[in-house]
């Protein structure tokens, strides 16, 4: 008996695993972050929602843990505690996401009298450069919700200060959407309002709904009667409604009134999107019908609706507040004469877009100006160039309110995108060579008080209205555009206009000329003080602070200096290397890595974006490698997990092909010397590129080994031939390549002092001596490859890190081997079962993880 019950509660147990296994699957992408959560503390499961909450410290590297006072915590542990940034005005977490994915990104503030001074504080909240919420006021929910396509495959969250208040955040979670749902096309969507006939006090959420949206009572008015079905409703659209949610619906009370779902005044002309979700959920007689129409402004006729018995449907209503009545928005459900029922609905959302035009302007324009990115106006310090916004009003976000884009070398026509800088009063778009004709939109921009377009190629009329507004107090110049028009009798005057602007053409060529002639003799004095690059690729070390946000984000320690995070533009992110001060050797590498760097490209190679020499202040900008290092996925630290084999294998052979560029393509020839696995970086493609040309040398043609006077490179990954020697040659990086190929085999470190052979190059060759290559796999690898494609990796690298040199092969012949190793791969791919069968990966324990001496 006793042994059946044991049983019994094992199966049980069991099955609840299971179920919890299911649950756990689906959860896929979601990303849960208590918000000051220690470090040190693990990840918790939340109750209620069966969700893993863990702590942000990884995402963020600012801001301090508080906790909410005793009498205001709850049941709900990550509202507990908060992290709230007392310096610096702009805090951003960095969230690594699936590019091109469509998130809802949710944000709670639960101040909870933290810092006893009872006062909720104020502020905004950003993703990326776009604005979406001022934080601060809230009757029912505390938080925000944002619906919003990724660019890139990472997210910046931004708190930003409004005033002297300390922003915070109790909670940050992020679910990936569906694909066809809520399809928001350039727009991001903010969260007005989402309304359901839940029990009051309730919450309907994961696991629930699977995107984890939150339900919650929220009814219009008063006078609403709830409407509500036992059967269960067919949700199968791509918006997936809730069964305890699309089971209710709510109707109005007094039948001859219409539903007025959602009332607002109007807002800069923003536009709204409304998701309504209907069913029927009344089994209706044969003699009763439900018709209704939905109405967003009385001036647009809509088709009459009904709602599918049992079935939900979707409605998008994509609204612009500039059709609203006097300023007034209504949205309403009107029952038609016909109609023997009032109108019904189940469940809405109403999100505000949100307005993303000074991006549009710089897309459109192709802009690469460095200080372009993050908000134009805020923080007010690193307000962008050539903008100024409206700071006066603390309640509102500042607006931008004078655009200088002078002398930008614009082309193109006069972008569209303009028209959304709502409150813009100057616009300055002289001295480029815009094309086509003057927009009539400018005539409709309210604020817009200055207009300058004069040195532009624009033809065609002017439009009459935006003449008209000239007589009205426009600042209207449009001199120097030779085919521009005021008239329809213009075009006789052409023929003097072109005289006069080829005498005005001349006189401004001999200018330029001369300002060269002038300004080369002052160059020429200067310039064999530094001035190592070209000028376009310097930058001066503010530029360096702005890019990289004053140093904010350390992303690794390369060949003498630091790395960190920065932005070039709002799309286009950089890697910048500080040389560490006064370094005389830093110095030399600094410039050797330069020089080195601008002779190179290969897609293999990373590139240098520019540099800063400016004084003591030294830095070096790549571009950026999204995805790290090689040696993170090894190690597991990547949360993307590991690699599989024939990933391993591509960027290897990209590795070889990056090295045989410097060793027989590039001139002159180069040895890089420091190849391991944390220099091969892999970008959102996971190719590799190589880093770190620090220690790199190069050789006149035809010299093909030299003496070095400073043996140098990382210990486990160094040539014992030159070690001992002093001779370099290209089979030094052959052999560090060696060692790289043996860490993608087994995932061992290089050097572990506790094994039978320290260095794996060694203790590599002693295990094959035993025959068995499935205990030398990596076994995250769980037995997944072919193993004639091991087998020739495994031969490859102990042929590369040979004690002798002149027995290792060249670079290029290590190509071709891999090549190999990746065509055996790709032939068996599903077939493979009976090769690792007498070795089960489970049993293939192979080397300790790598012991870190401050683990106590
Ligand atoms: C917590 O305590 C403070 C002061 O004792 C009081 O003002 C506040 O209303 C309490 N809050 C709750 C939620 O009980
Ligand atoms: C739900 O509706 C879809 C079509 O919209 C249909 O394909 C599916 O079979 C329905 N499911 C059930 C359980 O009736
Ligand atoms: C229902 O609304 C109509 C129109 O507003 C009104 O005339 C009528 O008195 C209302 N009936 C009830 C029962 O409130
Ligand atoms: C919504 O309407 C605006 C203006 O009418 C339009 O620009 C936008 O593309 C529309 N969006 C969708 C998703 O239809
Ligand atoms: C202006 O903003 C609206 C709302 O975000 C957007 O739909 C529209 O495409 C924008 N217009 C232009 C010309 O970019
Ligand atoms: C317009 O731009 C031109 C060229 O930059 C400048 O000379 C002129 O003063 C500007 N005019 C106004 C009204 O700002």
């Amino acid at each position: 008996m006793e042994s059946h019950q044991g049983y019994l509660w094992a199966l049980i147990f069991n099955i609840f695993a299971l179920l919890h296994l299911v649950r756990a699957q689906s959860t896929e992408g979601f990303i849960s972050l208590d918000c000051g959560l220690p470090a040190k503390e693990s990840p918790y499961t939340d109750q209620k929602t069966g969700l893993v909450f863990s702590s942000d410290a990884e995402f963020i590297s600012s801001g301090q843990s508080g906790k909410v006072r005793k009498n205001y915590t709850g049941d709900y542990k990550p509202h507990n505690v908060l992290r709230y940034f007392p310096d610096g005005v702009r805090n951003c977490y960095d969230i690594r996401v699936k590019q091109g994915t469509n998130y809802l990104i949710r944000a709670e503030f639960v101040y909870g009298n933290y810092d006893g001074l009872n006062v909720m504080p104020r502020f905004y909240l950003y993703i990326g450069p776009n604005i979406f919420a001022v934080v601060g006021e809230y009757d029912r929910y505390p938080g925000e919700e944002l619906i919003h396509m990724t660019k890139s495959n990472s997210l910046q969250i931004c708190l930003v200060k409004n005033g002297a208040t300390i922003p915070f955040i109790s909670s940050l979670e992020l679910r990936p959407l569906a694909s066809d749902s809520y399809s928001t096309q350039s727009d991001s969507l903010k969260l007005i309002s989402r309304g359901s006939m839940v029990d009051e006090g309730h919450t309907i959420r994961y696991p629930d709904d699977v995107y984890d949206r939150k339900w919650s009572y929220t009814d219009p008015d008063t006078r609403v009667q709830k409407l509500e079905t036992t059967l269960t409703v067919n949700s199968s659209n791509p918006y997936k409604i809730p069964q305890p949610v699309i089971k209710l619906g709510f109707t109005f009370i007094n039948e001859s009134e219409p539903v007025r779902l959602l009332h607002f005044n109007e807002d800069f002309g923003d536009n709204y999107y409304f998701y309504l979700h209907f069913a029927e959920i009344k089994t209706l007689e044969a003699s009763d019908t439900r018709e209704f129409t939905i109405i967003w402004n009385a001036n647009t006729p809509n088709p009459v609706y009904s709602p599918k018995m049992f079935h939900l449907e979707t409605i998008l209503i994509n609204a612009s507040t500039k059709q609203c009545y006097q300023g007034e928005c209504e949205l309403q459900l009107v029952r038609t004469p016909e109609s023997t029922l009032p109108p019904l609905i189940n469940a809405y959302e109403a999100f505000r877009a949100v307005v993303v035009a000074i991006k549009s302007i710089q897309t459109a324009y192709q802009l690469k100006v460095i200080s372009w990115q993050g908000d134009p106006c805020v923080p007010q310090e690193f307000k962008w160039d050539y903008v100024d916004c409206s700071y006066t009003d603390k309640s509102t976000p500042p607006r931008i309110i004078s655009l200088d884009l002078s002398k930008r070398g614009l082309k193109g026509s006069i972008a569209p995108a303009l028209q959304n800088l709502t409150q813009l009063q100057k616009l300055d778009l002289s001295s480029n060579s815009l094309s086509g004709e003057v927009p009539e939109f400018l005539a409709n921009m309210k604020s817009l008080s200055t207009i300058n377009l004069s040195g532009n190629n624009l033809k065609g009329l002017i439009p009459q209205a935006l003449l008209d507004k000239e007589k009205n107090g426009l600042t209207l110049n449009v001199q120097g555009n030779r085919k521009l028009c005021f008239t329809d009798k213009c075009k006789n005057k052409t023929t003097v206009i072109v005289i006069v602007s080829i005498a005005a053409g001349i006189l401004v060529v001999a200018m330029i000329l001369l300002y060269f002639a002038i300004k080369r003799k002052r160059m020429s004095k200067a310039i064999n003080k530094s001035a190592i690059l070209p000028k376009q690729r310097r930058f001066t070390h503010s530029e360096v602070e702005v890019m990289t946000y004053k140093f904010r984000k350390n992303i690794g320690e390369g060949g003498f200096g630091t790395v960190y995070h920065g932005f070039l533009t709002d799309m286009e992110q950089v890697a910048v290397k500080v040389l560490s001060q006064s370094s005389i050797q830093g110095y030399k590498q600094f410039k050797a890595e330069v020089e080195l760097l601008l002779r190179v490209h290969h897609t293999n190679l990373i590139s240098l974006v520019g540099y800063c020499d400016e004084d003591d202040h030294l830095a070096l900008i790549y571009e950026y490698a999204a995805n790290g290092d090689l040696k993170q996925y090894l190690s597991g630290e990547s949360t993307s997990g590991s690699l599989n084999w024939a990933s391993r294998l591509k960027i290897m052979t990209e590795t070889a092909q990056g090295l045989e560029y410097l060793h027989i393509g590039s001139e002159p020839r180069m040895i890089h010397r420091d190849v391991k696995t944390t220099n091969i970086l892999l970008d959102e493609n996971f190719q590799a590129k190589l880093a770190d040309f620090g220690l790199s040398r190069s050789f006149p043609n035809g010299v093909e080994t030299h003496v070095s006077t400073n043996v140098a490179g990382t210990p486990g990954y160094l040539d014992p031939e030159y070690y001992r020697t002093n001779w370099l040659t290209e089979k030094s990086d052959v052999y560090s390549l060696g060692i790289v190929l043996l860490e993608i085999i087994t995932n061992c470190p290089v050097i572990q002092q506790t094994r039978e052979k320290p260095h794996i190059a060694e203790w590599v060759g002693l295990m094959l001596t035993k025959g068995d290559i499935a205990s030398i796999m990596d076994p995250n690898l769980k037995g997944d490859y072919d193993s004639r494609s091991v087998w020739r990796a495994v031969e490859l690298a102990m042929s590369c890190v040979n004690p002798s040199s002149a027995a290792r092969p060249n670079m290029s012949q290590v190509i071709s081997a891999l090549k190999e190793c990746i065509m055996y791969e790709n032939s068996n791919k599903g077939g493979r079962s009976d090769l690792d069968s007498n070795s089960s990966p489970e049993l293939s324990f192979t080397c300790a993880p790598e012991v870190t001496p401050d683990a106590r």
